[in-house]
């Protein structure tokens, strides 16, 4: 990964809505997608013997996230890309915020929906900039507009616009390319945004703050966005639904990640949800649920001395630097802060920081690859808020475990549940 990927300068301003929420919450939230419902459609290529899609009918809210996962081959694509007329059905309907799209005309109905795939697929001949502007410019933009707009985006996206807007595909990394993708897709503001395996080509790190960006982007924007992904952990990351497909785009559950998780609708589910379901409810937390840990704290340039003597009083064998603007930009320990006069720090980017927004299991993560066995974590615009340690998830965890052994007591006490509620709550764990 390259070490931009850290400054995502990006951030929305509201807190994350809770999972478990879904639907009844947006009265605040701005929605700007439209419902898409797909009604008994079939798709047979040619020469196939059994239909690529048998039947599918499913309908995905306006402004939600739904995310298509299930074995290689049963359909994902193929049902994704008639939904943008990619691909033709073979019979049924499919409508956009109420419009059968057969009625469109299939370039014009491109231009209206986001599309993004693996890797970015930039065209490589074309800058950074040029390749944003594709849809803007062919939906005749002024010029001024675009440029605005392209502004914009590689601002959400977290690219510096003045540093990348001139660069070739080739220029970037991975990483880069894909949040190019992503801006792309986004950038004549579509209300609805399909996504092939968006984040499958980067590496684990790039895809947790590419999908963070993603979360971030959605409740700045409440796209309704379709997303495939071949990973569990990132459906039930990003997702405000998960649909299971198997064979034939046949629906196995769709459903909220909360009830799959807590209810498969049969062994197809389970065995896809895999073991070890409590440990994905790490992924279902995040960290701003979190007590965070108070820190020593001292400002780059500042007397070396004075913070080595807050933080010895605080029993604190590190400090965290802060820069002009409030962002952490080391965690020296004090060995080394010792040696110095005034505080001297490399630059921000060799450090590792969480945002607030982070999933617990991307939380385990970090503090696992940091030498300081715990990690600092970022708010709107990057600035410090505070530090989480295994301690502080091992908490959170033991206080969600209670809760759902007393919940699952209450269900007992009132005979909703055959078996008692504590043997209920403590069978499934691993
Ligand atoms: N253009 C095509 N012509 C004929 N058969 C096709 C075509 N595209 C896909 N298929 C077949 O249709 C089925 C569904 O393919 P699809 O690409 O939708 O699967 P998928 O779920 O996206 O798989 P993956 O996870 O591997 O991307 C597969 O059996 C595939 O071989
Ligand atoms: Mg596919």
């Amino acid at each position: 990964m390259t070490t931009q990927d850290t400054t995502t300068g990006h951030q929305p301003h509201d807190e994350h809505r809770e999972h478990g929420e879904h639907g009844d919450d947006r009265s605040g939230r701005r929605i700007s997608g439209v419902e898409i419902e797909l009604r008994d459609v079939v798709k047979k290529y040619p020469g196939q013997k059994a239909p690529a899609v048998q039947s599918l009918s499913l309908t995905v809210p306006a402004g939600e996230v739904v995310m298509f996962i299930g074995p290689s081959g049963c359909g994902k694509t193929t049902s994704l890309k008639m939904i943008n007329r990619l691909i033709e059905p073979t019979s049924g309907t499919i409508t956009i915020g109420g419009e059968d799209v057969r009625g469109r005309d299939a370039d014009e109905l491109r231009r209206t929906i986001g599309y993004v795939i693996q890797g970015g697929s930039l065209f490589p001949h074309m800058t950074v900039a040029d390749n944003i502007a594709v849809v803007p410019k062919l939906l005749k933009w002024s010029k001024q507009q675009i440029a605005d707009r392209t502004e914009e985006l590689l601002d959400l996206v977290g690219l510096d616009p003045a540093k990348y807007r001139d660069r070739y595909p080739r220029e970037l990394s991975g990483g880069q390319q894909q949040r190019v993708g992503v801006a792309r897709g986004l950038a004549a503001d579509p209300p609805v945004v399909l996504m092939d395996e968006p984040f499958g080509a980067v590496d684990p790190i790039t895809r947790q703050r590419l999908q963070d960006e993603m979360l971030s982007i959605q409740r700045e924007l409440g796209k309704t966005i379709v997303c495939v992904t071949h990973d569990i952990d990132e459906a039930i990351k990003l997702g405000d639904r998960i649909l299971i497909f198997s064979e034939g785009a046949h629906i196995e559950q769709y459903d909220t990640p909360e009830n799959i998780l807590a209810a498969p609708a049969n062994d197809f589910v389970a065995d896809f949800v895999g073991a070890g379901s409590t440990l994905k409810q790490l992924s279902l937390s995040r960290v701003n649920e979190l007590r965070l840990g108070e820190w020593t704290t001292a400002r780059q340039g500042e007397d070396a001395a004075d913070a080595v003597r807050r933080a010895e009083a605080a029993r604190h064998d590190c400090v965290v630097v802060l820069d002009e603007r409030g962002r952490p930009v080391a965690w020296p320990w004090l060995r080394t802060l010792r040696r110095q006069t005034r505080i001297d720090v490399p630059r921000r980017d060799e450090l590792v920081t969480l945002d607030r927004r982070a999933t617990l299991n991307d939380a385990l993560d970090t503090m696992l690859s940091s030498s300081h066995a715990a990690a600092i974590v970022t708010g709107d615009k990057d600035e410090y808020l505070g530090v989480v340690d295994f301690e502080s998830v091992t908490q959170h965890i033991r206080a969600q475990e209670a809760s759902a052994v007393e919940a699952a007591e209450a269900a007992g006490a009132t005979g909703t549940t055959g078996t008692t509620g504590t043997t209920e709550a403590q069978e499934p764990r691993p």
